[in-house]
């Protein structure tokens, strides 16, 4: 893809979707909003010292949550002004909306160098509905369109596609080709053996993820919920687990693609359960760790077993490349995090192997074992990394020309 270096920047304007699309938390004390977690924010850094050491004139747009259309200060991208200001000890100019006479004089009077950041582009339903009039506003008086947002590439939105259409200079930013060079080529072609953790708790949120990664891996470690439908799919006793009964069929089948393909699919081979789980109040009842495949009667799993953790550990060890989505149990209850944690652990143990850890969850997991520094990669996509990860074409990506 054209990258940021290809073109010359100077003097131009240049809009760069990002994806600020971070958590908000009202603050009652001061009664304004504040950002919770700033990962999205500071993995832009780059991108725009780059554009700022190039003198380019730098028009930010993002969206955030899922406002519908409507205008509402709870997901305004205003209080990311200040804190961008200050990461970058440059003012940061920002407007009330994206496109209109006031934004177009606010672009006009940037100079080389500055920052303005607009509205949140989803304040308006012609931006999800990829409204040719709305990107044509969105690209008024702009130069150069670099898309620099991952977390948003499987939307073919306004700002992250429609946009590229009344632009003449396009390029990606630094995180979107970081992205790409984890999840694309250090994938596409791994150093082996590649080993995948997947968790969570659907397969039918996994298994083309799966099916995908079938064709690719060495071994696929299955934690989690999901971990249960395959169990059941061999015939095991699952108890009180849950499970997708409607997904035996795939699961069978991409077990018996596994076989066919000779690679390690691994399942828990012991669990932790409990005899109910109550998501509320964060508590799981009678937690006990079984010593066989089998989940007695009247109880559920909660996290993978002791030995699980040891053999997954023992296959993470061994590995070269090692990708891991999703938590292996209920993590965010007390007493159920270990296998997860212990996943984070096994990857940070062997630092010559290639990591690429990717989802809410296992993130989190990793930032909470103090472990985010010793893997390669962390992807800041959610939707968007299973898409790439599924094979699927992201229309942020397709938006911007080879070089
Ligand atoms: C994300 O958080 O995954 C991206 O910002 C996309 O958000 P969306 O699912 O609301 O399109």
């Amino acid at each position: 893809k054209t990258t940021i270096r290809d073109l010359s920047l100077k003097g131009k304007r240049v809009l760069v979707r990002v994806d600020y699309n971070v958590p908000l938390e009202l603050d009652k004390a001061t009664n304004s909003y504040v950002i919770t977690d700033q990962t999205r924010i500071l993995e832009t850094l780059e991108t725009l010292k780059y554009l700022i050491d190039q003198k380019a004139k730098i028009v930010l747009i993002s969206h955030l949550g899922r406002p519908k259309g409507k205008k509402n200060p709870k997901e305004s991208l205003a209080p990311i002004a200040p804190l961008l200001s200050r990461l970058l000890g440059v003012p940061v100019k920002f407007v009330g909306d994206c496109i209109g006479p006031e934004v177009d004089k606010a672009k006009e009077q940037l100079a080389e160098g500055e920052i303005l950041l607009l509205e949140n582009t989803r304040f308006h339903p012609e931006e999800e509905k990829n409204d040719p009039e709305f990107s044509k506003a969105l690209a008024s008086l702009i130069d150069v369109y670099v898309n620099d947002a991952f977390g948003s590439a499987h939307r073919a939105h306004s700002s992250t596609e429609g946009v590229s259409h009344f632009v003449k200079e396009k390029a990606i930013g630094f995180l979107m080709e970081k992205e790409l060079k984890y999840l694309g080529q250090e994938l596409e072609a791994p150093r082996r053996p590649f080993v995948v953790i997947l968790g969570g708790a659907k397969v039918s949120d996994k298994i083309e993820v799966i099916n995908r990664l079938l064709e690719k891996a060495d071994s696929l470690l299955i934690g989690g919920a999901m971990a249960y439908t395959f169990l059941l799919a061999l015939g095991h006793k699952v108890g009180n687990s849950l499970v997708e009964p409607d997904k035996i069929s795939v699961a069978t089948e991409a077990l018996a693609k596994a076989n066919e393909r000779n690679l390690k699919f691994l399942l828990p081979i012991d669990h932790l359960v409990a005899t109910s789980i109550d998501f509320e109040q964060k508590i799981a009842k009678s937690l006990e760790w079984t010593t066989g495949i089998d989940i007695p009667e009247g109880r559920l799993g909660v996290d993978i077993g002791l030995q699980t953790m040891q053999s997954y550990g023992q296959e993470i060890k061994g590995a070269k490349t090692i990708l891991w989505n999703g938590p292996m149990g209920v993590f965010e209850i007390p007493g159920c995090e270990k296998g997860t944690f212990s996943i984070a652990k096994s990857i940070s143990e062997n630092p010559s192997a290639i990591s690429i850890v990717a989802g809410g969850d296992s993130i989190k997991a990793l930032h909470q074992s103090g472990l985010s520094n010793k893997v390669s990669f962390i992807s800041t996509g959610g939707g968007a990394t299973l898409d790439f990860l599924k094979g699927k074409v992201l229309p942020g990506i397709a938006s911007i020309p080879d070089r």
